[in-house]
């Protein structure tokens, strides 16, 4: 089996060892809590048995419907927001030709929709989808997320009046609860192909579901490969691996030791733009798990090189509260020398010859030892390449630790109570049914009425 290598040392000049290892007990009781379900929102415990359990059969199916899409469709618009989104947007880009939406690849392109209410970026979809075959992939765990519904709303227009109404239904994928909300019933009225969410995975911990594997398989991944890595993770980090061994406990130990230490604000840093989206998706999931009570890290995340020429300056020498957890890849899957130039006008013969890979570990060892000797603590995370295997394994890890952190911190890390105070506000600024009161009490406070 192998294991994700996770290196702590950076942080006992800031949290001690102590400090760290002291959290063992509590983290380890947390830990058989969240297994044996005795913890906080354990009816949303679900995906943690989900790489294990889920059958061949099921991987089959979705390969299945996979194949059928990408048979009929130029562009597959997967319509979901939030963790009906980021999943498979994180692990799509980190495998994708960086250039795939403007390369033949002999695989749909994949779009996203329903992630923002943003009347340019639908309009233009839609001019794009003009000249294109497509199909859809509508995601909704409630069912009822304004976004989604409206970018859905559109989208069945545009492929009803496009195809015709038949065909659209053949072409739309609906991937919701198995018995609630609007979209299971809209996908029952017009006999839409469906997949089932399980009550007990919430949306931020769907990717293993046929939420990320759909869209994933879509683009050409191999889903099984993906499932495998997160399997080998599942093992990794479960109860019979001791503290000191298990990745998912020394994370959460590290980041909450940091956190009681004033380290308010953890950046996830990569070294590569293909990991830009599981930084997004990662910012969501710990977030909204933890974000609650007044309490929790705030996560943050930057692409290095690139962001050394913006926030760069802040990490340094701005105020103390940061600490920063790395990606680190070993293996580039392409190789692209520095060519030799007799002019030496830009002085770069002195790297002459050297591969792109080895400078830019050369830039992370240096940004790496810069932040310390700037205070900035930091956690080691390295994966020996970017594959299908390894984004599994880290989408389960990040997982188990944000559970297991969020425990630590005495919250429920499967709840998300604050989202619903902007949805209310809007709701009522909208004029729905049920929102009156709240609607006028809003316009008075913006001045529109007395
Ligand atoms: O993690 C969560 O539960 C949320 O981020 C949801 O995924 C997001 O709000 C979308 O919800 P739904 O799938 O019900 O449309």
């Amino acid at each position: 089996m192998s294991s994700l290598s996770i290196n702590i040392e950076d942080v006992f000049e800031f949290a001690t060892q102590d400090q760290v290892f002291g959290l063992e007990p509590i983290i380890d009781q947390n830990l058989k809590a969240l297994h044996a379900g005795t913890g906080k929102g354990n009816n949303y415990i679900g995906w943690l048995s989900l790489p294990s359990s889920i059958g061949e059969d099921s991987l089959q199916s979705i390969g299945k419907v996979a194949d059928d899409l990408r048979a009929k469709s130029e562009v597959v618009v997967v319509v979901g927001i939030g963790g009906s989104y980021l999943g498979a947007k994180a692990v799509i880009d980190a495998l994708n030709h960086s250039f795939a939406n403007q390369l033949p690849t002999g695989n749909p392109m994949v779009v996203f929709a329903g992630h923002n209410i943003c009347e340019e970026y639908h309009s233009e979809l839609l001019e794009l989808l003009d000249n294109k075959s497509y199909s859809i992939i509508v995601i909704s765990k409630s069912g009822t997320t304004t976004e989604p519904a409206i970018a859905f709303r559109l989208l069945k227009q545009h492929l009803e009046l496009k195809v015709g109404k038949e065909e659209a239904s053949s072409r739309i994928v609906a991937i919701t609860d198995s018995s609630k909300g609007a979209l299971r019933q809209l996908a029952t009225q017009e006999g839409y192909r469906t997949f089932t969410i399980p009550h007990d995975v919430g949306g931020r911990y769907s990717v293993l579901t046929p939420v990320g594997l759909l869209p994933i398989a879509v683009a050409g991944f191999d889903i099984k490969k993906l499932v495998a890595g997160a399997a080998d993770a599942e093992m990794a980090t479960g109860v019979d691996t001791p503290f000191d061994k298990n990745p998912a406990c020394l994370y959460a130990a590290a980041r909450n030791a940091l956190y009681s230490s004033g380290y308010k604000v953890e950046i996830m840093v990569n070294y590569t733009p293909k990991l830009h989206f599981l930084t997004e998706w990662w910012k969501q999931l710990y977030g909204e798990s933890e974000g609650k009570e007044n309490k929790g890290i705030f996560p943050a995340g930057v692409d290095f090189t690139t962001d050394l020429h913006s926030l760069g300056q802040y990490i340094q020498e701005g105020e103390r509260m940061i600490f920063e957890t790395v990606i680190s890849v070993q293996n580039s899957r392409r190789k692209l020398d520095i060519p030799y130039n007799s002019d030496n006008l830009d002085e770069l013969n002195y790297i002459a010859g050297k591969r792109l890979s080895d400078v830019n570990r050369m830039a992370q060892l240096g940004t790496t030892l810069a932040h310390l000797d700037g205070k900035v603590p930091i956690i080691n995370l390295e994966i020996p390449e970017i594959s299908e295997y390894w984004l599994g394994y880290l989408i389960y890890f990040f997982e188990k630790a944000c559970a297991i952190s969020g425990y630590t911190l005495g919250v429920n890390p499967f709840d998300q109570p604050g989202v619903e105070a902007y949805k209310k506000n809007m709701f009522a600024l909208l004029g729905k049914k049920g929102y009156e009161e709240q609607g006028k009490l809003l316009r008075k406070i913006l001045g529109e009425e007395n």
